[in-house]
């Protein structure tokens, strides 16, 4: 079975496919690609595992493939070079699909690469992590870290489609899949406290690669995000409660140096840092505050601060986050579990006592 849903932006409107076994399917490829040629762009790890698969639904096409080496300290603008050479010698027209077969990290490269090439070309995502599934898949945020800064360059650029087969998941291992679950949880957080109370109550199943466990919470997510990006494309509003946790946590990545912590692991300590900054400040109960640490726990996954950094190292990196407007710096905080906001209205003093993690 095959469920679908959809992002809906206009004459932009794609549609989101999530099933199990369907990258077999051609059906969900075929009528999104414009044109006979093809570029698969995937990476070391991910390419001898399912680039067969993908070539297999697209036999009436001219399929190329680049394959970039793996892991978040790639996310640059040198390795995304590699795609445009891959283009440009291939001869790839205005026309050309490029297919993202990957995590987060080819997705979002990928995805810029099609931003960029002649100014615009036809993207589909085929995301192979449960992060980049319920996550960065969907609505349109491409582009590669820089030294300085997280993901400080890149395009909003909607793809044509997103293929979500659960089966993919069987070959991740369980340190990546905690790390989806993650960004899971966040959406649990912001403004869904029922789903955060079915994540409380069904971990461990998620944990064993239920399917239908596993079906559900993509679904669940994917629809929250589906939702707030059709409300606010480019981040004008709502769509920046999506980055609960991660003004925290894009801190801890850059810090630790990409690929120390896994960006899963990174946004699980950067939510308990939101909901310790929430309590201290009155707005959440103690209880909430503990149940976000024993779910995130549940998970396996980390939330403490590192060991080495103060509220110095954060402050630093938190400075050139996104969301900084007049120099301040505008967190997502919380309310209640399911009820997440974005303020600048804190308490100093607790955002400093939070960050030396006391
Ligand atoms: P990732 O892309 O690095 O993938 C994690 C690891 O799993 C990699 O080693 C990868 O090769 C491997 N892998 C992928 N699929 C596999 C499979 N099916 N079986 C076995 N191994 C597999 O990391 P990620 O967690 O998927 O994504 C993190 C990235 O996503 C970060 O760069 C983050 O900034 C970005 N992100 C973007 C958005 C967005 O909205 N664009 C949202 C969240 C995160
Ligand atoms: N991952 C945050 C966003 O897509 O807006």
């Amino acid at each position: 079975m095959i469920e679908k849903l959809q992002v809906e932006l206009g004459d932009r409107t794609y549609p989101i496919f999530i099933g199990s076994d369907i990258l077999h399917q051609s059906q969900n490829f075929v009528p999104y690609i414009k044109s006979k040629q093809v570029l698969i762009v995937s990476n070391v790890t991910v390419a001898p595992l399912y680039l067969d698969n993908i070539k297999s639904v697209l036999t009436d096409f001219q399929c190329h493939e680049v394959i970039l080496p793996d892991g978040e300290a790639y996310k640059t603008l040198e390795i995304l070079n590699l795609v445009f050479d891959s283009l440009l010698q291939n001869r790839l027209n205005r026309q050309v699909t490029v297919v993202a077969l990957g995590g987060g990290v080819i997705g979002d490269m990928a995805g810029f690469a099609a931003a960029c090439y002649q100014r615009g070309v036809p993207f589909i995502q085929v995301p192979t992590t449960l992060l980049s599934q319920v996550d960065s898949s969907v609505g349109g945020k491409t582009g590669v870290n820089h030294a300085l800064g997280k993901n400080m360059i890149g395009a909003f650029y909607q793809p044509q489609c997103v293929v979500i087969d659960t089966n993919t998941l069987n070959t991740l291992d369980d340190r990546q899949l905690s790390a989806g679950i993650a960004e899971v949880i966040k959406y649990g957080l912001i403004n869904d406290l029922e789903f955060f109370v079915w994540l409380e109550n069904n971990m461990q199943s998620l944990l064993n690669r239920n399917p239908e466990s596993l079906r559900y919470a993509i679904k669940a997510s994917c629809q929250n995000k589906a939702n707030v990006v059709a409300e606010d494309e480019k981040e004008a509003g709502v769509r920046a409660l999506l980055n609960l946790g991660h003004t925290f946590g894009h801190a801890i990545e850059t810090n630790e140096g990409y690929g120390t912590w896994l960006h899963g692991e990174a946004v699980s300590i950067g939510l308990l840092m939101a909901a310790i900054l929430s309590y201290k400040q009155g707005w959440i109960t103690e209880d909430d505050k503990n149940r976000v640490q024993q779910c995130l726990a549940s998970a396996n996954l980390p939330y403490k601060i590192p060991e080495k950094m103060n509220a110095d190292d954060f402050i630093k990196l938190m400075s050139v986050d996104k969301k900084v407007k007049d120099g301040v710096i505008r967190l997502v905080l919380m309310k209640s579990i399911g009820e997440s906001f974005v303020t600048s209205e804190y308490d100093h003093s607790l955002l400093i006592e939070t960050l030396n993690g006391v």
